[in-house]
């Protein structure tokens, strides 16, 4: 049997890559006029950090993670996801004894053992951001508008804003009972799932895709009505700083999140354009994680986005990224001793930045033409022995059709000229 990749990996081509990069440099560039600068955590941690940090009762922690055993009898796992990481990091180096907050950015592959289709992976990238060290409702603000501002500059349209606040310990203790009392009558009705969370995790039933659409949910009661007058207050300033930026969204006491460790605001961004997968970032505060894990009481709010959902999404609403994929010059050779004096203009072109390429097939002159095409040359060059003997050759402009004889001597010069 041939040899293939796992289930719920993909392979990205250079195609792809083209469009991965072009959206890691879009978002280096916007995160960074908002003061948030890369971090590179380890893509395995021990699994500690994730029980502790995520929950033991969440899917991920229970049913998702790619945990093993090193030589050294550790229990190592493949990150889930970046928060948790981060703020290890933070932790660990101590930078709470610098000014704060701290704002970080991150990119890279987790993974997730879930069931695979569109727009769900075992192996998934995420562009991440993370500000700790403060609990101002100006930076959960901050945190939204700058993915919105993200996802909008790559063109994309019709996004939802759903925001919600999860309260702290104290208001969700009253809350979860309040749940508790509601869906007892409905306990019968509801999907198997949903009747193993009413004792574990029963906030976790607001969000259930199966019970979802079931009646009694309407009226279930709302957790942002419940909160206590601290998280109340700080709900009320994340909108107000949302409306001074004039950024729309919904209230959506539905949104309870997947990890455990969210507290106050939460709030995804959903594209309904996508089906089942259709949420394209999400995140929250989690004042509580730090000491979750064993630090000090160290507030943070982030959010990740899906980079594959992110690319669908754009495949959905018909967008083209900006990729330049020309090529600056092909060299169409005529004999030996012309191939070997291309491949030394190759050399100093390239040298000089410009991105060349000539033929390695022994392609006829034809074929040549054929493939300056395929690689999108801007500029073509014909070389054969008459041009060599006179030091003069003909630059044509593959768009224009526009010939100039130039002196080989000035190849690089002129080439350089045309490309400025
Ligand atoms: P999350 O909601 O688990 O949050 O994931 C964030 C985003 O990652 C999702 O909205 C989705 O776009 C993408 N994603 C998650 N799982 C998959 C998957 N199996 N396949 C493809 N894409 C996926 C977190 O991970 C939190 N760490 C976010 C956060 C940061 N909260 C605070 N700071």
């Amino acid at each position: 049997m041939k040899v293939r990749a796992p289930r719920g990996t993909n392979d990205l081509l250079p195609q792809d890559t083209a469009k991965w990069q072009y959206l890691e440099d879009k978002s280096r560039e916007i995160f960074t006029c908002y003061n948030y600068q890369e971090i590179r955590t380890p893509i395995f941690e021990t699994t500690d950090l994730f029980r502790r940090g995520i929950g033991e009762a969440t899917d991920i922690v229970e049913k998702e993670m790619y945990t093993f055993i090193d030589k050294g009898d550790r229990s190592l796992t493949l990150r889930p996801e970046g928060t948790a990481s981060v703020m290890r990091s933070f932790l660990e180096n101590k930078i709470y004894g610098q000014a704060q907050p701290s704002k970080y950015f991150y990119s890279g592959p987790m993974f997730r053992y879930e069931r695979p289709q569109s727009g769900r992976y075992r192996q998934f990238h995420q562009i991440g951001v993370e500000a700790l060290g403060t609990d101002n409702p100006a930076l959960d603000a901050e945190i939204i508008v700058l993915g919105v501002q993200f996802l909008t500059e790559l063109g994309l349209e019709d996004l939802e804003v759903h925001l919600n606040s999860v309260g702290c310990p104290e208001c969700r203790k009253n809350y979860r009972k309040k749940l508790l009392d509601y869906f007892k009558p409905y306990l019968e009705e509801l999907c198997s799932d949903c009747q193993d969370r009413y004792d574990r995790n029963p906030l976790r039933i607001l969000d259930c895709k199966a019970d979802r659409k079931q009646e009694f949910m309407q009226d279930a009661p709302k957790i942002y009505e419940e909160l206590c007058t601290e998280c109340d207050q700080h709900f009320k300033q994340v909108q107000q700083h949302l409306d001074i930026l004039d950024i729309d969204y919904m209230l959506d006491a539905r949104l309870v999140r997947g990890l455990d460790y969210y507290t106050k605001t939460a709030f995804e961004v959903i594209y309904q354009g996508l089906g089942s997968q259709d949420t394209i970032f999400g995140g929250g505060r989690y004042d509580g994680l730090a000491q979750e894990i064993g630090g000090r009481d160290i507030p943070g709010i982030g959010f990740a986005m899906g980079v594959e959902r992110i690319l669908l999404t754009l495949e959905e609403q018909e967008i083209e990224l900006p990729i330049d994929q020309s090529m600056d010059l092909f060299i169409t050779t005529i004999g030996e001793e012309a191939e070997q004096a291309a491949f030394k203009y190759l050399y100093s072109l390239r040298q000089a930045g410009l991105k060349v390429e000539m033929d390695y097939l022994g392609r006829s002159v034809k074929g040549q033409m054929k493939c300056a095409d395929r690689n999108n040359a801007n500029y073509s060059i014909i070389l054969g022995g008459d041009e060599l003997n006179k030091g003069v050759a003909t630059i044509r402009n593959m768009k224009s059709g526009e010939q100039v004889e130039i002196k080989l001597d000035n190849l690089v010069q002129e080439m350089k000229k045309r490309i400025e």
